[in-house]
């Protein structure tokens, strides 16, 4: 679409369980405050909402969902927030969000039946991020840091099966960061924020 200076940047933080992505959210967040550039924290799935509350239910195994309900369900989740995301990012606002649409295929593509073609519909139409950074850690690496809790899909064979799924989403704007191999977010990170200041394509 058109790019229109001023607007904010959709930058979105995926990775598996333990990646380290809820703290790498929260720095980045802290730093652009720092630097005075507008920024608002999202995470998906958002369980405050009425459907969030219902995906929230099926992942901590008090609620069945069937399979296809539940993949559209998180889908639905991240449209309802597209209203507010739009009217922020043309104010200027930048937008730091924990897991998006890649985990919404990703998560869904490992489960038996479910193609990734199929699992990409609903999703399409999301607002584009200007930039999907990618925690990369190894399953080994991610069971030394602590064992699974008791959510649904904290499974290690099911974890494998999303990475797997990961890889193949790669896009040519993701930025794939080793976690092993120090902090996130420092100043080189900083060119690549103002590279994307000026644009979110939708
Ligand atoms: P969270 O731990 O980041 O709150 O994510 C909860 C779980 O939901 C996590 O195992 C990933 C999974 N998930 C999906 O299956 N589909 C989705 O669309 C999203 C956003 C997360």
């Amino acid at each position: 679409g058109t790019r229109m200076a001023g607007r904010g940047a959709l930058i979105v933080f995926e990775g598996c369980d333990h990646s380290g992505k809820t703290t790498q959210c929260r720095r980045l967040v802290e730093w652009l405050q720092q630097e005075q550039i507008p920024v608002e924290p999202f995470r998906f799935p958002d369980r405050t909402t009425a459907i969030g509350q219902m995906i929230n239910g099926y992942l901590s195994n008090k609620q069945d969902i069937e399979d296809h309900a539940v993949h559209l369900l998180f889908s639905a989740n991240r449209w309802e927030l597209v209203p507010k995301m739009r009217t922020l990012l043309e104010s200027g606002t930048t937008l730091i969000v924990d897991r998006y649409a890649y985990s919404g295929v990703s998560f869904t593509a490992a489960k038996e039946g479910f193609t990734i073609d199929w699992c990409k519909n609903p999703d399409r139409g999301l607002p584009r991020p200007d930039l999907v950074l990618y925690l990369n850690l190894t399953p080994e690496a991610a069971a030394m840091r602590g064992t699974f809790g008791k959510e649904r899909y904290e499974q290690t064979d099911m974890q494998l099966r999303v990475a797997k799924n990961f890889q193949l989403l790669k896009e040519s704007y993701w930025q794939v960061s080793d976690v092993a191999h120090g902090p996130l977010v420092n100043q080189s990170w900083h060119k690549t924020y103002q590279g994307c200041d000026q644009g979110c394509s939708g």
